[in-house]
């Protein structure tokens, strides 16, 4: 069996890796994959919202099944495209990418189906958003309405800083089209967790928590990145908690889809805050997040094709999934600079790393060998039997690698062990 993974960064690498366990697996083709990735699969240099290429290589391959993981192609509709050429795909139509290429569509939904979620308004004007605002407590949280490659939330302290963000989004010059209507919500507190879930249609099946460092720098300071590390499962996210976001919030998403015909197929991420009043939604992705991937997948128990078969082929309930009753941790090496300008073309040298996993995110494989080619790098991913033990096996682990100006964060993991960790 041939299969097409369109992407190529860390999250990509976890989900090939994944797949590549699958004995009826022959060639797995990902677009465009990485230097690190060329270990697992067979690159090929397609970007991953270059559609129509996708869709003629996937033509001229005959690949039996596809997975689109980033975002940007699934809210293009490149599953809908390969769909209608006859192959199978993991991963949501167009309809219902929705869901994280429209911020306010997400609220609507949420709004309609009595979702919890933070207080919200939707503004397409400038004059009436800031009359809005004017009325409103700080800090309070701006948003740009579609996708901004996870740059297009701006956290206000003061009225000055909320109205120069409307304005700044606004006039469309930060984040063209994507800024051009805007949603204002409120601003909430209390400890995050990323929970991603395998959907058919009608089921939706949990997988472990995570929890995501998105800060660039420690104690959660610095800029907003794509996700500086990750650990799973989330000690914040407890039994009690589980079933009742089950029940006010990952099922009734599922249903409150399949209602507006937009049925969810793929993986759907939850982004949570664990409010003083309970559970609330921050966002909905359509997709695996990165680098939460990078510490969900490796725990994964069951075969990761044949559930990516039950999701598509409305058969999710039936499907066995399970995980590990392990921790795991992963470190992003990001390049010095990184969420803004930073250099690519690093070598990059490997010593000692232990038994960490090595996710490739930013890396190109050249004649002299591995340079960096991206902001984050790699991401080195521990298991074991103790969230410490998987913590500290992963600070061993990045103790091997080098290159030039390379940063992670020191303190990933940290507040999950504060929180007591579960071991
Ligand atoms: P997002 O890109 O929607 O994940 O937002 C990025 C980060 O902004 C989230 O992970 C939260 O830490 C923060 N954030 C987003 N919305 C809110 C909110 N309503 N209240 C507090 N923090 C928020
Ligand atoms: N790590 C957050 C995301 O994938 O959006």
């Amino acid at each position: 069996m041939d299969i097409l993974v369109v992407g190529g960064g860390g999250r990509e690498h976890a989900i090939i890796k994944q797949l590549r366990k699958n004995p009826q697996v022959d060639t797995i083709y990902a677009l465009p994959g990485n230097g690190g990735i060329a270990a697992d699969a067979v690159c090929q240099p397609i970007a991953a919202m270059d559609l129509d290429q996708i869709v003629n290589f996937a033509q001229l391959k005959q690949v039996d099944f596809a997975v689109v993981a980033p975002d940007d192609p699934l809210v293009a509709g490149l599953v809908d495209r390969l769909e209608a050429i006859g192959i199978p795909c993991f991963g949501p139509t167009q309809r219902a990418a929705m869901i994280e290429g429209s911020k306010s569509f997400a609220k609507r939904l949420m709004q309609k189906y009595h979702i919890p979620t933070a207080a919200f308004a939707v503004f397409d004007e400038q004059e009436a958003a800031l009359r809005y605002l004017a009325e409103q407590h700080c800090p309070i949280v701006i948003k740009a309405d579609g996708l901004a490659l996870g740059k297009g939330v701006i956290i206000a302290a003061t009225q000055e800083d909320a109205q120069a963000a409307v304005i700044d989004m606004m006039s469309g010059q930060r984040f063209g089209k994507s800024g051009a209507r805007v949603v204002i919500e409120e601003f909430l507190t209390g400890p995050e967790v990323s929970v991603l879930a395998f959907c058919d249609g009608k089921t939706v099946r949990p997988m472990i928590s995570s929890m995501d460092h998105k800060r660039a720098l420690d104690g959660d300071q610095g800029l907003n990145t794509g996700g500086m590390g990750t650990i799973a499962p989330n000690p914040y996210y407890t039994p009690e908690i589980a079933a009742r976001c089950m029940a006010e919030i990952f099922q009734p998403t599922v249903d409150a889809m399949a209602a507006e015909g937009r049925p969810f197929c793929g993986c759907l991420y939850f982004g949570l805050m664990l409010t003083p009043d309970g559970p609330k939604v921050i966002e909905y992705n359509c997709r695996f997040g990165d680098p939460e991937a990078q510490v969900v997948l490796p725990l994964l128990e069951t075969d990761l094709l044949e559930i990516m078969f039950a999701c598509r082929e409305g058969r999710l309930a039936e499907q066995p999934v399970s995980f590990r009753a392990e921790y795991a941790c992963c470190l992003v090496v990001a390049s010095g600079g990184y969420p803004q300008q930073y250099r690519k073309g690093l070598p990059i040298e490997f010593g000692d790393i232990g038994d960490a996993i090595v996710y490739h995110a930013g890396t190109r494989a050249t004649e002299y060998g591995l340079e960096t080619a991206g902001g984050r790098v790699l991401g080195l991913t521990c298991v074991a039997s103790s969230l410490r033990g998987a913590i500290d096996a992963a600070y061993r682990a990045v103790e091997g690698v080098h290159f030039d100006g390379m940063y992670y964060r020191r303190d990933i993991g940290a507040r999950a062990l504060e929180a007591g960790g579960r071991g």
